[in-house]
């Protein structure tokens, strides 16, 4: 613990000496989140986070999520610095949609909107329509439906079947899946909400069909945070990222907050719960990055131009 209050302080001491600014995403270590909240920065889900990072004045982002996000907000400001404490930190669901497949993909169905959700590469975005995000998405959806458009949707399978089940629009989908909450099981939520008969069931919808179907809140993180302050219920099963329990318990104090079922456990698996990925933003590597200027996000500009389009489409439509 005093490790840990010096590695913080330090931290604070050099973000303002740096003039930069901490963005963080809900899964991450819950200490990176209270520095991003104690420092002026944000934490939040990726809507949020890209917003915040545009919008920001600093010259130097630090972006403690995953490699999306870093690249998202270097394409939204190319003229900022963005650095992440570890570059490796990517998401199943962006290494799961090459963009030499992705783009024949779309080639094959040039009739169809190209709707990609963030959790992608920048290549990939460039070839996209629309970008959104899971708190924006079903709008989005909804909206093009209404225009009669037929959509090509990508990567996530499980997001991209519940937002057609919920809109009834003509949507081509990409087999994409996130490993962490393709782990949360239907039969077994069935049975724990049996010995919990009050508690409410909040789900991201990156989950199977059969888990979003017994949800009482479907939702992006900041969403899914937001319900279980207002829902009228002391008791919530939480199928997503069990980072998000810090901010929830913070968010709804009193509340009780329990673990969607899973196929394996901690022992026996890896990701359950728990994004691998996010995982790997820590004190040790944010102070790092700080200290050497090491790890800084770069965009092909040309890549950047290009998939700037689909994003600031998603911003002004949430605006
Ligand atoms: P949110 O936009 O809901 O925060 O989701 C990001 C993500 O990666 C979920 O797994
Ligand atoms: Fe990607 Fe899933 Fe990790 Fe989110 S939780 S970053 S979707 S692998």
């Amino acid at each position: 613990p005093e490790e840990k209050v010096a590695l913080k302080a330090r931290i604070r001491q050099l973000l303002k000496e740096k003039e930069a600014v901490l963005v963080a995403h809900y899964y991450v270590d819950a200490d990176l989140q209270d520095l991003a909240e104690e420092t002026g920065g944000c934490v939040s889900d990726s809507l949020e986070m890209a917003r915040f990072g545009r919008d920001h004045p600093a010259k130097t982002l630090i972006v403690a999520g995953v490699k999306f996000m870093g690249e998202t907000a270097k394409i939204l400001s190319p003229e900022k610095t963005i650095l992440m404490p570890d570059l490796d930190a990517t998401c199943s669901l962006d290494l799961g949609c090459p963009v030499d497949e992705f783009t024949a993909f779309c080639d094959a169905h040039p009739d169809r909107v190209v709707v990609v959700y963030a959790n992608t590469s920048a290549a990939v975005k460039a070839r996209a329509d629309w970008m959104v995000t899971s708190s924006i998405g079903l709008k989005i959806v909804e909206h093009l439906h209404a225009q009669g458009k037929k959509i090509l949707w990508a990567p996530d399978k499980h997001l991209g079947g519940y937002i057609q089940k919920q809109t009834g629009a003509d949507m081509l989908l990409w087999q994409g899946s996130c490993l962490v909450h393709d782990e949360f099981k239907g039969v077994e939520l069935e049975l724990l909400k049996r010995e919990h008969p009050n508690a409410k069931v909040l789900v991201h919808p990156e989950s199977p069909a059969n888990v979003v179907e017994q949800a009482d809140a479907v939702g992006s993180t900041s969403q899914l945070i937001h319900a279980a302050q207002t829902l009228d219920a002391t008791e919530f099963i939480v199928a997503t990222d069990n980072g998000i329990l810090h901010k929830m318990r913070a968010a709804a104090p009193g509340k009780i907050f329990i673990d969607a079922p899973t196929a394996g456990n901690s022992a026996t698996c890896k990701s359950c719960a728990h994004c691998p990925w996010m995982a790997m933003n820590g004190l040790q590597n944010l102070l790092d990055v700080l200290e050497t200027g090491r790890n800084e996000i770069h965009v092909d500009p040309e890549i950047g131009r290009k998939a700037t389009v689909c994003i600031d489409r998603m911003l002004d439509f949430a605006a």
